[in-house]
């Protein structure tokens, strides 16, 4: 077996973290979740749900990788023995199912950042979308946006993971206040801030069955949790960082960053008359690509814009590649490229169907929103489930002792956490599942079905 690395600083693994949970899921769905769901109501659900919910959950994670340092799947055996693997083993499909579409969107992403340096879509951003989002040119930007992942992956996590997103993460924290900045000078800034931040009391409480599995399902997927990222993460973590310290640098640098997304997207939709509900899971790319057609030095801040998503996207996919590579380390004498480079290719082909799928004129397929919402009402509420039963109820007081290793947290705070773990977090997922599993399988337009 070849030998174990380790972050080689702190700060290496704080913006790796960042990194991993700032994503596609701040930049894109945020954004669109929000609008789905009548804007600023969500934010205040998700808020909850991140502090609530999440915090406490990645805490969970955290505790296990570090506890045994190994892989995810290693990690459950070595605490819990054999029959708890499958935790681990949850935690890698689940991640493997969303990186396969998240992948293609990656790709898109590229080749924004083409199509405005050359204006490619400013006649006619619908008609881009649809050309590029499916079919040949989509499968060759997926395999790009992989590419690059797996190459940083290959060098491994103190060369490869941790020195690019030492340069990644500040990059996306300066552009986002640069492109923030200049958001908020535009005529659409105030109601695009209201939209955002408002919250509309009246339409959460109507609205609470669906609203709720979507901002749980959210503050999951933004922390990257239930992917066994954070459990493999914290499995390079020494035994003298604090492990709640830097959790909540994570989350709270997560969440700004979310809320900046915000203030990026809804002053610059507004600005152009476009409706952010009624843009849905487009609204990136159709719409802010509208934008960017009708404003002055529109390549440039297309360029910026699409380079920041890029940045966050791939910081992200190289978590969830190295979960799959920190396994077969573990498990085989095979190098690390060669193992990144496996793990890319079985990505290419579980990514083909989102990729090839023409679906509707708008881009957006069936089989993309099945992905997609499955991942979020069922597989990452059931495996975030899982490692919450496991800590809460199996690990228990280890788990607080592991929880206080290196950090100054009170014995009292390290049992609040494990009783929020036990209660809070598990009851709040059982709540999600429920309504998630209504909206996937009974409703009249069960999700489920849709595709076929
Ligand atoms: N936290 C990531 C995000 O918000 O985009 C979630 C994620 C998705 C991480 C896909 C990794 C990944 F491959």
């Amino acid at each position: 077996m070849v030998e174990r690395e380790t972050w080689a600083t702190r700060v290496g693994f704080l913006v790796a973290a960042i990194g991993s949970a700032v994503g596609l899921g701040n930049l894109w769905q945020f954004p669109f979740k929000t609008a789905a769901n009548g804007g600023a109501a969500f934010v205040v659900f998700y808020l909850i749900a991140v502090t609530l919910i999440g915090f406490p959950a990645l805490l969970a994670e955290f505790v296990v990788g570090r506890r045994t340092h190994r892989n995810v799947v290693g990690a459950f055996e070595d605490l819990g023995g054999p029959a708890w693997r499958v935790v681990g083993a949850m935690g890698m499909v689940t991640g493997f199912w969303i990186l396969s579409y998240y992948d293609v969107v990656g790709g898109w992403v590229l080749r924004y950042i083409l199509g405005s340096a050359t204006g490619a879509y400013f006649d006619d951003p619908g008609a881009y979308l649809s050309a590029v989002a499916s079919g040949p040119e989509a499968i060759v930007a997926q395999a790009a946006f992989l590419a690059i992942a797996v190459g940083i992956v290959a060098m491994g996590i103190e060369d490869g993971i941790e020195k690019a997103t030492k340069v990644m993460v500040p990059s996306i924290v300066v552009l986002m206040l640069a492109l923030a900045a200049w958001a908020l000078t535009l005529g659409g800034a105030a109601d695009g801030l209201a939209y955002f931040l408002s919250p509309d009391v009246g339409s959460l409480v109507e609205n609470a069955g669906t609203v709720i599995p979507d901002a749980v399902g959210q503050a999951f997927f933004t922390l990257s949790l239930g992917m066994g990222i954070m459990v493999t993460y914290a499995s390079y973590v020494g035994e003298d960082d604090s492990l709640p310290v830097d959790g909540g640098v994570i989350v709270v640098s997560n969440t700004l960053i979310g809320v900046l997304a915000g203030v990026v997207v809804f002053p610059i939709l507004f600005a152009e008359g476009i409706d952010p509900a009624t843009s849905g899971p487009t609204a990136l790319f159709e719409a802010m690509a509208a934008a960017f057609a009708a404003l002055p030095a529109g390549r440039l801040l297309g360029v910026v814009f699409f380079g920041v998503v890029a940045l966050a996207a791939l910081s992200s996919a190289i978590s969830l590649l190295e979960v799959a590579v920190s396994y077969a380390t573990d498990n085989t004498d095979a190098s690390r490229p060669t193992l990144a480079v496996g793990a890319g290719v079985v990505l290419f082909v579980l990514g083909l169907p989102s990729a090839l799928d023409t679906g509707d004129p708008g881009g957006f397929s069936a089989w993309f929103v099945w992905f997609d919402a499955l991942a979020y009402n069922l597989l990452l509420p059931l495996s975030v489930l899982l490692v919450v039963v496991f800590v809460g109820w199996v690990l228990g007081r280890d788990a607080v002792a592991e929880l206080r290793a290196g950090s100054t947290a009170s014995e009292g705070v390290a049992a609040a956490w494990l009783w929020t773990v036990r209660l809070v977090v598990l009851l709040g997922i059982v709540a999600t599942l429920a309504l998630g599993f209504e909206s996937l399988f009974l409703a009249e337009d069960a999700t489920f079905f849709a595709p076929f």
